[in-house]
This record gives C-alpha cells, structure tokens and sequence, in this order.
C-alpha cells in the first residue's frame, strides 16, 4: 500500500509541484485609478512607504485622479497592499499575476531550446552578451562599423558606441540613437541591437535604408546606463536610475533623464535621493550623462536627428519636456511624428501618442532629449517602445520583434524627412 502511495506521487510529482507553485502568491502588477484626492494620498503613500515598484507615472508626485496606475506590487507586500486597497474602497484590476514567471521567461536563454524559433534580436541579453555583440559586430563587418569609448560608468564599465559609416561622402550629417537610458525598460537596448542588425542586413535590399545610410552616419549607444541594466539581472528587476552612491544619502542611483542641463531639477525632477527620479547633484554629475553630452558637444555640427529609446507607453516624444512652452519649430516636429504614427498605425495596427513631452505626458525637466534640442539639434526625439501596460517592463520576448520593427518605422520615417529638408 505504501509502495503504491509513493508511486503515485512520485509519477504525478509534476503536476502536484506545479498546483503548489500555482496557489502560492506572486509578485503582481495592479491597475488603479483613484477616483478622489483622498485616495491619491493614499495611493502615494502606498508607493512610497511600502515595498513596491511604480511603473507608472515614474513618480508618486505624479499620481492624481482618474489617471491609472501601474504598481509592482512584490509577493511580500501584497496580502498589505491589497488590505489597504480594500479597507479604502479603492477598485483595482490585476494586469499581471505572475510576474515571476515573466520574468524568468525574459531571461531564460531560448537559444538552448530547439524548439524554439527565437533569433538572437528576438531575446534580451544580459549586458556581458551585448558587450560580446558589440565586438563580433564589429569584427564581422569592419568595414561599416566602428567602435568608439566615449567615457565610463559610475561603476566603471565602459560606454560603447556603434558608429555605422557606409562611405566618406563629404558633409555627410550624422544620426544619434541611445537606447537603455532607464535600467529596467529592456526592449531599449534590444531595439538598439534590432536595429543595427537591420541596417547591416537591408543595406543592399531596401531603398530606404540604402537611401539613410548613404546620406548619414549613424551613432548607437546600446546600453547608455550600463550599471543599472547589470544591477536588473542580478538583483533588482525593477531598477531604473543608474548606480551612484553619494555621501549624503543611503540611496543609491540618479535618474539620467533629469541630470542634463535643461531647467535643470525644477518641477517634475526631485532633489531627493531616494525618488525614482532623482535630478543629481548637478547637471551632467553623472559620468555616463557627461559621457554622452561631451560626445555630443563635440560632433554637434554633424548629428542633425537626436533619439533616445524608451518604454512603455507608444509614444513618439519631442521638446520641450522641460517646460510647457513651444519650440521654434514645433509644428514641424509635430508633423513628423504625425506621419510616424500614421504609417505605425498603417502597417502594425498600433496606435501611438504624439506631441511634446511636457504636454503629452508630464513635466520632466533635465531630459537629454530637451538638452540635444538646446544643443543646437532641432530634430530631437524620445520613443517609448511598447506596450500600454499589459505587460509593462516585462514585455515577453516573443513582443520585441513586433515592438522594434514598430520603432524601425518610426526612425526610418523620421531620417528620410529629414534627409528630404536638407
Ligand atoms: N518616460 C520618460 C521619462 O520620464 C519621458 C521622457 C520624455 N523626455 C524628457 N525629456 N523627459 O524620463
Ligand atoms: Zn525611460
């Protein structure tokens, strides 16, 4: 009898571990739109005392009613969260139950399972194989691309970019794409592996992309916060500032999109350490921000189309974040990204938001795109990738094919106006 019991058990020991994992509480995503101020206040207080993640808005300061929320809510949390949800009246929607599982799916390596079809763009790579990448790229294709050191991290790593040059026209003006500005959205960098693959792969086949790349170079930072990206594979998933320490606060990490030099820390940054959206000490404190304005400052005259690689949201960005006033040429940038839009909406079904950052979505001074355009860089741009929430930072990868040929799109569309006006 016993011997029986055990061979039960043992033959449907899978199916028994798998209810086990499946009653036990993971880390959740919530949906939640207060309906009142007093629930804003206790939604920031949620956020802020109390061990979660806010996806979205970036900060608590941004919350406020009828506007929905995303929270990472971790497994340890929830059973207090969710009493204080309930105990306020507050409706919310579960958008993920099993985050775990999500992300174990975004960093197991598919390329060991044969049954998968999965390419090498169509996974996220730890920051070691990115750096592996950026060196077999350039050794397979040395004739197009270049590597270059532009500066280091907090924690020393080392700043690559990707110069991909097809010719020594004269006068040839140049675009800038960084990608993995903020830690924790992975399909950035991925996009900026997509697309140096794209252009290396359909020089000789697509018009338009023969039609960029002879009329301008291209610079791609693939991972422009290295630390942090590191730090979301090995520790915190849901990290999104860089690594700083400072000697005045236990918090670690600056937000890189509020330490440039424009309107530098005023309303929609934070001088508090401990705020996702920390400003620094002082425009360009961070090593990798000055990396990137240094490198820029010096090949202004050139670069002509400034992008910078986000997500989520779908959304096609332009300047001024800083500030509610209109560019010089906002009518024209808006136009632009009207056209992305429409052909994204064309081909893909998708729908993206369009318009200056400060209107379309908050005030977030100290920007590098708002920077790039102050340089002297009048098409200046900030692309959140996908999605809308559903799966948020944790896009499966079976998206980023979807997610980057979108983006193609709108890089594309943006580069040829661009080399049409000049
Ligand atoms: N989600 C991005 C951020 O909060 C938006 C970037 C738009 N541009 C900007 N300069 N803030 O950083
Ligand atoms: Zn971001």
């Amino acid at each position: 009898m016993k011997a029986l019991l055990i061979l039960f058990v043992l033959m449907n020991l899978d199916k028994l571990l798998k209810t086990a994992r499946c009653i036990e509480t993971q880390d959740q995503i919530l949906s939640i739109t207060p309906k009142t101020q007093e629930q804003v206040d206790i939604l920031k207080n949620i956020s802020t005392q109390y061990e979660t993640a806010l996806w979205q808005p970036a900060s608590h300061q941004f919350i406020k009613e009828e506007t929905e929320v995303h929270l990472f809510v971790p497994a340890n949390s929830s059973a207090t969260v969710e009493d204080l949800l309930q105990k306020h009246a507050i409706t919310h929607q579960v958008l993920l139950a099993n985050a775990n599982e999500l992300i174990e799916m975004q960093t197991r390596n598919v390329s060991t399972d044969p049954r998968s079809g999965a390419t090498f763009y169509e996974r996220y790579h730890s920051l070691e194989d990115i750096y592996f990448w950026i060196n077999r790229t350039q050794h397979e294709r040395p004739d197009i691309v270049k590597v270059i050191l532009i500066g280091s991290s907090y924690e020393k790593r080392p700043l690559y970019v990707l110069k991909l040059s097809v010719n020594n026209r004269p006068n040839k003006k140049a675009m800038w794409i960084d990608c993995g500005i903020h830690a924790r959205e992975w399909v950035s960098p991925a996009f900026c592996l997509w697309f140096v693959h794209h252009s290396l792969s359909f020089y000789n086949l697509n018009e338009d992309m023969r039609n960029i790349l002879d009329n301008m170079d291209v610079y791609v930072l693939p991972v422009m916060n290295p630390d942090g990206y590191k730090y979301t594979w090995t520790t915190n998933r849901m990290w999104r500032k860089n690594r700083s320490a400072s000697r005045s606060s236990n918090c670690i990490g600056v937000d890189l999109n509020r330490n440039f030099d424009a309107n530098w820390c005023t309303e929609g940054a934070s001088d508090e350490h401990c705020t996702e959206i920390y400003c620094g000490a002082f425009p360009e404190s961070e090593p990798e921000s000055q990396a990137v304005a240094n490198f820029l400052r010096r090949h202004k005259d050139v670069v002509q189309i400034y992008l910078s690689i986000h997500s989520y949201s779908q959304m096609l960005l332009f300047p001024y974040s800083c500030t509610l006033d209109e560019t010089e040429n906002h009518n024209e940038l808006l136009e632009m990204v009207q056209i992305a839009a429409q052909k994204i909406r064309r081909y893909y079904k998708n729908n993206y938001k369009y318009g200056s950052g400060a209107k379309t979505i908050y005030l977030a001074p100290g920007g590098s795109d708002d920077w790039a355009y102050n340089l002297g860089i009048k098409y200046s741009f900030t692309f959140e990738l996908q999605d809308r929430g559903r799966y948020g930072f944790l896009l499966p990868p079976s998206h980023i094919s979807r997610a980057c040929n979108e983006a193609l799109t709108a890089v594309k569309t943006i580069a040829l106006l661009v080399i049409e006006k000049t």
